[in-house]
């Protein structure tokens, strides 16, 4: 695996504030830690982002003084140059890129313009404009041939881009960070589920003060927030139907409120109700404060290295007669899923279960891969794994 102190750190944001104000800005470290790292970080200035103020909050415009003029195409073109000039100035054996800036709103998936990889690279000529700056990111990547992650809870992967990375070889993967709230509730409800308690109503609530709080207090973000949030129980609901009946919903609600006054420090309520034995209730109540930036970073890290390895590892299962990669929507990289099923789809991946897989990862739903999967997963464990 990659040192972490080998890599060389660069970026781009619509905000050209150096790294060290920024740092001050945010007040998330101590004083005196910011104070030894501001000599490191003042010269750390952001290349100009691709700005397109449909997709975020209107509350972000005033920070988007340092964005790329042009075209869709052309700052694709410029995205595409920036990333030719850093690995020729640091002389870096790879690139890997990742999302982390703010959540945007879901795409419209519209067919004719972005469900295909012809018609996508076609809307990005005719510079239409439900094509998210995300989304361009993600082009230039796959174009470049750069594992490219999502940390954030828009739907980024819009099909045709999908399509594209499996063409043009190029691995893709992420769907948000579960750092907090999130997290706890993926453990949780797993736990539930599986010692066959019955969760039938879980309420979620979060306030927080930082940037990103200001930008969810949007509605059309918050919806893309809501949707990622949903998703981790609805899965774990529809792949169990011994407690659930096929169609059944318990009732989730997920709010977020903007409280500037605890900045960093998300506050998150969640009240889990449950069926226990003989029609009884059972409800948790759970109070977490979460240190937002400092739980997300070292995630970042960490898909940054294991995407990189990710390109290097290739499989060999029991019958196949040659080595071939991770699918190249690396479900490894989303941490979204309960226990055990990012190994399931990304077993199910590499065995050839494309379609499926990719829906799933698409729609946000799980199928049932049901048998299929356990003989796939037989097949991996007896893999011959190499390292390249
Ligand atoms: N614990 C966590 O912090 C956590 C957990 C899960 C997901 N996330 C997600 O990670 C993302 C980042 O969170 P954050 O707290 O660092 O947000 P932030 O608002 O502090 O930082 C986002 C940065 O992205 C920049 N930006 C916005 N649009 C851009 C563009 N098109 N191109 C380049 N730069 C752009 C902004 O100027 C800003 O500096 C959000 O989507 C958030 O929901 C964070």
């Amino acid at each position: 695996m990659v040192k972490p102190e080998d890599i060389v750190f660069g970026g781009w944001d619509i905000s050209d504030m150096n790294l060290a104000d920024a740092m001050a800005r945010a007040k998330v470290f101590d004083i005196d830690l910011q104070k030894q790292l501001r000599p490191y970080m003042e010269s750390m200035v952001p290349l100009p982002g691709i700005y397109d103020p449909d997709f975020i909050a209107d509350n972000q415009g005033e920070r988007a003084n340092n964005v790329i003029k042009g075209t869709k195409k052309q700052q694709v073109q410029q995205i595409i140059k920036d990333i030719k000039e850093f690995k020729e100035k640091y002389n870096v054996d790879k690139v890997v890129v990742i999302w982390i800036a703010n959540t945007e709103r879901y795409i419209n998936v519209i067919v004719g313009l972005n469900d295909t990889v012809e018609s996508l690279l076609a809307s990005l000529e005719k510079n239409e404009s439900e094509i998210s700056p995300s989304t361009m990111y993600a082009i230039t990547c796959v174009l470049e041939n750069v594992p490219f992650i999502n940390g954030s809870p828009q739907n980024t992967f819009v099909p045709g881009l999908i399509d594209l990375a499996i063409q043009r070889n190029c691995l893709i993967g992420g769907d948000d960070f579960k750092s907090g709230q999130t997290k706890m509730k993926s453990i949780l409800v797993d736990f539930l589920v599986g010692v066959g308690i019955k969760p039938t109503s879980i309420v979620s609530y979060n306030h927080l003060g930082n940037n990103d709080g200001m930008n969810l207090s949007a509605p059309q973000t918050f919806r893309s927030k809501e949707i990622s949030k949903r998703n981790v129980v609805d899965d774990m609901v529809s792949s169990n139907g011994i407690l659930y009946e096929p169609g059944e919903h318990l009732d989730h609600v997920v709010v977020i409120k903007y409280v500037p006054y605890v900045g960093d420090s998300k506050r998150a309520m969640d009240e889990y109700t449950s069926e226990i034995f003989m029609g009884g209730k059972n409800t948790i109540v759970l109070h977490n404060t979460c240190e937002d930036s400092l739980l997300a970073a070292p995630i970042i890290l960490d898909l940054v290295l294991l995407a990189e390895l990710s390109t290097r590892i290739q499989f060999m299962a029991e019958g196949e007669g040659k080595f071939h990669s991770f699918h190249l929507v690396a479900a490894i990289l989303s941490s979204t899923r309960h226990t055990g099923g990012e190994r399931t789809i990304e077993a199910a991946c590499n065995a050839g279960e494309h379609t499926e897989s990719l829906h799933w990862l698409g729609s946000g739903k799980q199928h049932d891969f049901g048998i299929q999967v356990k003989e796939v997963e037989r097949k991996v464990e007896q893999a011959l794994v190499r390292i390249t």
